[in-house]
């Protein structure tokens, strides 16, 4: 069987795929064009993904020996996920393993804006730091009794809010289904609508799926229902936040800053609005980068492909949920 890989993986990962399959990788541009992706997906019977790569319709029908479809990420809303479905393709993805380091980076995230820690730095750097220890300079906020309000209480969302309670946040939550009462004991969070989420939050932050539901949902409107000293945070999908309105609401101080992992159109530089504001934070798209979790993600990649090949159920597939499948 042949598979094509659209940019390269961990080296013991491709040696697994090699001694079973003629493994081709893309080295080229990333991400890979959908011309050259729509001409290599030709003879293939398994794709490696990422998220940034559109397999789109286009690309799926192209594949006509296509049988699995491999995403190297929690996400798969790049993914039209009806054709392939439709088509009989296996579509797999990493969830869990990337769970406890995305919370992490969460919660370094509202840390971060909460004490003005890379403000603090790029003072320095600037040379601008004049006095010591000042009543009032450089004041932040403590963690400890303001409201978390965590839109998405799956996985992520639930190791956010276990690591919260370490801080003494107190917790709001809103999702598609209540937890049960046994969970929400344990995890000391309320539900309420996402209107009072956004309302009643010193800080909220964002683990919902990219959907045709969640697009663009936060917007103007919300975000001006907001208290004007509270903090959005987005570990997610950019395309969840309306990124126009946001810019609008930090540069009018609607809201007191924002902390972004994921944008509109990645990758983004200086030319993006965004980076030209003092109150927000970002960084490049890292939820799930570190050394462990990309070795577990690459693991479960290559079992999930492999799996599907051999007509067997992946780790973790990718199954009919309606309001859950790519925006296509
Ligand atoms: C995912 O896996 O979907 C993440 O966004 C990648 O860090």
């Amino acid at each position: 069987m042949k598979i094509l890989l659209t940019r390269r993986l961990h080296d013991f990962a491709v040696k697994e795929l090699k001694k079973r399959y003629q493994v081709e990788i893309h080295t080229g541009k990333i991400p890979i064009s959908k011309d050259s992706l729509i001409s290599k997906i030709k003879d293939k019977d398994g794709l490696i993904c990422y998220p940034y790569d559109r397999i789109d319709s286009d690309v799926i029908n192209a594949g006509t020996r296509l049988k699995a479809i491999s995403t190297f990420s929690v996400g798969y809303n790049h993914i039209d996920v009806n054709t392939a479905l439709k088509k009989g393709i296996t579509v797999s993805y990493t969830p869990e393993v990337l769970t406890k380091a995305t919370a992490d980076l969460t919660v370094a995230l509202v840390l971060a804006l909460f004490r003005r820690v890379c403000e603090g730095d790029r003072l320095i750097r600037k040379n601008e730091w004049r006095t010591i220890f000042g009543p009032y300079e450089f004041l932040g906020t403590d963690l400890s009794g303001k409201t978390l309000g965590i839109f998405g209480m799956g996985r992520i969302g639930k190791a956010v809010a276990k690591r919260a309670l370490g801080f003494e946040m107190k917790l709001l939550y809103h999702n598609r289904k209540r937890l049960s009462p046994q969970e929400e004991k344990r995890l000391n969070a309320k539900y309420v609508s996402l209107d009072e989420l956004f309302r009643r939050s010193d800080v909220v932050s964002i683990h919902a799926p990219y959907t045709p539901k969640t697009h663009e949902i936060v917007n103007l409107k919300r975000l001006k229902s907001m208290k004007k000293t509270s903090f959005l945070v987005n570990t997610a999908r950019g395309k969840i936040i309306n990124e126009k309105d946001l810019v609008a609401a930090l540069k009018k101080k609607i809201i007191a800053g924002a902390a972004l992992d994921v944008f509109q159109n990645e990758p983004i530089g200086i030319s993006n609005h965004l980076t030209g504001l003092r109150n927000v934070l970002i960084t490049p798209h890292i939820g799930s980068a570190t050394v462990e979790t990309r070795r577990e993600m690459a693991e479960i990649t290559v079992k999930n492909l492999i799996l599907s090949l051999a007509g067997k159920k992946p780790i973790y597939q990718v199954k009919v949920e309606s309001g859950r499948l790519g925006r296509f």
